[in-house]
């Protein structure tokens, strides 16, 4: 029988295994269990682009689900805090910790009023209060919450804070693209949300790298090397979303090699599912973040890419042989579009693994749409 290709190479898709995630879960975890006021209950999760944000939010939820706590998962849209009430109105008196019959479920929660005129705090305190006093708990996730308004997070952040002081059992977990949380927290942000535990997902050690690929394979009965295993790993800059691409694309040339049938990755097999890997990382992903920057913008990349750590932006100003003040456009809009960020006053580096060989490697084609000599 043909295997089943185990890999997720998409978009918030739960990976068969998870890398490098265990001190996050475990934080949180134990926050959950240490009660009111423990640091894990408060999280904010940033990354780039497929870095992870959002399965690890679904993985949050199943542990508080575990436990009992109810969750309720929304992603950053207008009227958030609205749109938190509404998907508590739904979730009302839904027991999930107990087995219920769904009838009785259903007709209850029928019969039950609409909390139409219910803001944020009170749709929060009405679920987190009856939760905590069973002993559960409610857990709140929003995801992209870069593109939220400061309004509506400062009100949900009041809100929660509140449930905190009354003793409430509220988790409150928010993600976002590591530039968009930052300028949302930064000078008029909501203080509370400051504090809340900083988890950056930056590159998965190598070793856990390894450990998530070989678990994979093996769990589907494929064996691998040390030698092949270790060059998939490091061709994916333990970045959470070349693990699945480049496991993906191992998968498929051994799937082709032995046409349908196999049991083992050949050193073959990874040279050419990295390969893949790379190409369609560089369409769906490098190409995709700088498709349609205006000139000085690509040109400020190509500068950088002279750089084998971080840049200086005076540095990046005389080689383009321009005043370091004309720019500070070009640098906004590639911070806010997630190619580079900042890593100290005066330096910036790239976000998205590769993209600094994929400029040098495509120097004079990138240009050349600009009409510039590369
Ligand atoms: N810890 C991890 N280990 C392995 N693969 C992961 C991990 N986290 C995410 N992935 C994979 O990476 C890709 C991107 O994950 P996603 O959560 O959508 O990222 P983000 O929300 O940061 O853009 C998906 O294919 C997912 O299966
Ligand atoms: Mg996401």
């Amino acid at each position: 029988m043909r295997k089943v290709n185990p890999f997720k190479p998409t978009a918030g898709a739960e990976p068969p295994v998870l890398a490098g995630r265990d001190a996050v879960l475990d934080d949180f975890e134990i926050g959950l269990e240490e009660g009111v006021g423990a640091p894990g209950r408060l999280m904010r999760i940033t990354g780039p682009r497929g870095s992870g944000k959002t399965v690890l939010l679904t993985e949050l939820g199943d542990i508080a689900r575990q436990r009992g706590w109810r969750v309720v998962d929304v992603t950053a849209a207008e009227h958030l805090p609205q749109l938190i009430c509404r998907r508590l109105e739904k979730t009302d008196s839904v027991d999930y910790s107990v087995e219920l019959d769904l009838m009785v479920v259903k007709a209850k929660a029928q019969k039950e009023e609409p909390h139409r005129t219910e803001d944020i705090y009170e749709a929060l305190e009405r679920v987190a209060g009856k939760l905590t006093e069973k002993g559960k708990g409610l857990l709140v996730t929003i995801d992209e919450i870069q593109d939220a308004s400061v309004e509506d997070v400062r009100e949900i952040a009041v809100a929660i804070q509140h449930l905190i002081r009354e003793r409430r059992n509220i988790a409150f977990v928010f993600a976002g693209l590591t530039a968009g949380v930052m300028n949302l927290l930064g000078e008029d942000g909501p203080t509370f949300l400051r504090r809340a535990y900083p988890k950056e997902l930056d590159t998965i050690p190598v070793g856990e790298v390894e450990a998530a690929l070989r678990a994979t394979f093996e769990k589907n009965g494929v064996r691998i090397d040390e030698g092949a295993l270790a060059t998939a790993a490091d061709s994916t800059a333990g970045y959470a979303y070349l693990i699945q691409l480049v496991g993906y694309n191992i998968w498929r040339a051994a799937q082709v090699r032995g046409g349908g049938e196999f049991d083992a990755i050949s050193a073959e097999d990874v040279e050419k599912g990295v390969a893949v890997a790379r190409r369609e990382f560089e369409r769906t992903v490098l190409e995709t973040a700088i498709a349609h920057l205006p000139k000085t913008a690509m040109e400020y990349l190509v500068a950088m890419s002279e750089d084998v750590l971080a840049s200086s932006t005076g540095e990046i100003a005389s080689r383009l042989g321009v005043p370091a003040s004309s720019l500070s456009t070009a640098r906004k809009l590639l911070v806010s579009r997630q190619v580079i960020e900042p890593t100290a006053r005066g330096y910036v580096g790239f976000s998205i693994p590769f993209m600094r060989e994929y400029l040098i490697e495509n120097r004079e084609a990138l240009l050349a749409r600009y009409g510039v000599e590369g």
